[in-house]
């Protein structure tokens, strides 16, 4: 009895202090554990619910954390909306298909119940599309939390994302810079086994001249789709609401939708992480959910840095 209760206790603490010794920074597996225990809980039944009712969101939430963390740190920079005096990154051309602030909205109003001033947007945005990927067949895997919610959120900051004209070679370069390496930058691409790209985002590869590198029968489902217009949809591979490696599959047939997908294939050292992941999904997984671990941790704000936004649309 008495080591069973020792037994327990020692696994709490391990618990607690196993967070913050493999956490980067301040940020821990653990961090809610007791000012927030229901936080995780309250992020999978929204997201859950919000998924059986339209499945195309996970899409929306993985590209939302993508866009949080690339500008300004995953500091929730990409929910603030614009006022008077500021122009917010949610004005980019680019950000159509970041989708789910409603969602992030209804988890933020719960929990502000819950436990009112302790769960940063930041969080909830990297919990939210954590939860996309498993719930979609993807990798099931665990994230520090910590993140604390930026002040700044500026339209002009958008401006140094990644283009989808952008080849091989570049995308390797930006990724870099950022920390990343060419088999990260592979596997986050494959955040594209979801959802759409609108005919805008590739209509340049189908003309003046054609896309060389493109499949001949695929450039013309590509053409059918926009002749609907410039906010027709492609869906990246044939599972747009499935996690799988359908999309590295898709590179291999010469049918990727946007010129920085397919150059992936078309590059010595990218092809080579391209063709494991389409022959080898376990692999994709493993990968993909390190390189996102880490996308979560980028540049994230601590402390005084940042704070805890009471309306993830609003600074405090
Ligand atoms: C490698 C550089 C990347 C480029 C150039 C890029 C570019 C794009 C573009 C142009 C679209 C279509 C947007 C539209 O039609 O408005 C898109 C969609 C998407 N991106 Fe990326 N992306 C990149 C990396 C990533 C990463 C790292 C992730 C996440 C891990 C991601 C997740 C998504 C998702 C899920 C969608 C579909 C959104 C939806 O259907 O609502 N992308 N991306
Ligand atoms: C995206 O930007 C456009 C202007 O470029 C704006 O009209 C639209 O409301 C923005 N979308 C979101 C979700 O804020
Ligand atoms: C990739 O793009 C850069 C910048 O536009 C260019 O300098 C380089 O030659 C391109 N590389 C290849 C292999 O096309």
């Amino acid at each position: 009895m008495a080591m069973a209760s020792f037994l327990a206790v020692f696994l709490l603490m391990e618990l607690i202090a196993g967070g913050y010794r493999d956490g980067a920074n301040g940020l821990s597996m653990n961090y809610y554990f007791f000012s927030c225990p229901s936080a995780e809980a309250i992020v999978r039944n929204t997201v859950t619910s919000a998924l059986q009712s339209d499945p195309t969101l996970a899409a929306g939430l993985v590209r939302m954390h993508f866009h949080d963390c690339w500008i300004q740190g995953c500091d929730g920079s990409v929910l603030l909306d614009s006022t008077k005096d500021n122009t917010a990154e949610k004005e980019s051309p680019g950000n159509q298909s970041v989708r789910g602030f409603e969602l992030i909205d209804d988890v933020k109003e719960q929990l502000e119940k819950q436990c009112p001033g302790v769960v940063s947007c930041a969080d909830i945005v990297a919990m939210a599309a954590r939860e996309a990927v498993a719930l979609s067949g993807g990798p099931v895997y665990d994230i520090p939390k910590g993140r604390k919610d930026g002040r700044r959120s500026k339209i002009e900051d958008t401006l140094n994302a990644p283009a989808p004209t952008f080849n091989a070679s570049e995308l390797v370069r930006v990724f870099g810079l950022r920390g990343f390496s060419a088999q990260d930058m592979v596997a986050l691409s494959g955040g594209h086994t979801l959802g759409v790209a609108r005919c805008l985002t590739f209509k340049n590869r189908l003309s003046d001249p054609a896309d060389p590198t493109m499949d001949s029968y695929f450039s013309k489902t590509l053409s059918k789709t926009c002749s609907g217009g410039d906010d027709a949809e492609q869906t990246f591979d044939m599972t747009r609401n499935n996690f799988d490696n359908f999309y590295f599959q898709a590179l291999q047939r010469k049918s990727g939708v946007l010129f920085s997908d397919q150059t992936l294939y078309n590059n010595p050292i990218t092809k080579s992480i391209v063709k494991g992941y389409a022959m080898n999904q376990a692999k994709f997984f493993l990968d993909f959910q390190q390189a996102m671990v880490k996308m979560s941790l980028l540049d994230v704000k601590e402390g005084s840095q940042g704070e805890v936004r009471a309306d993830c649309r609003k600074i405090n």
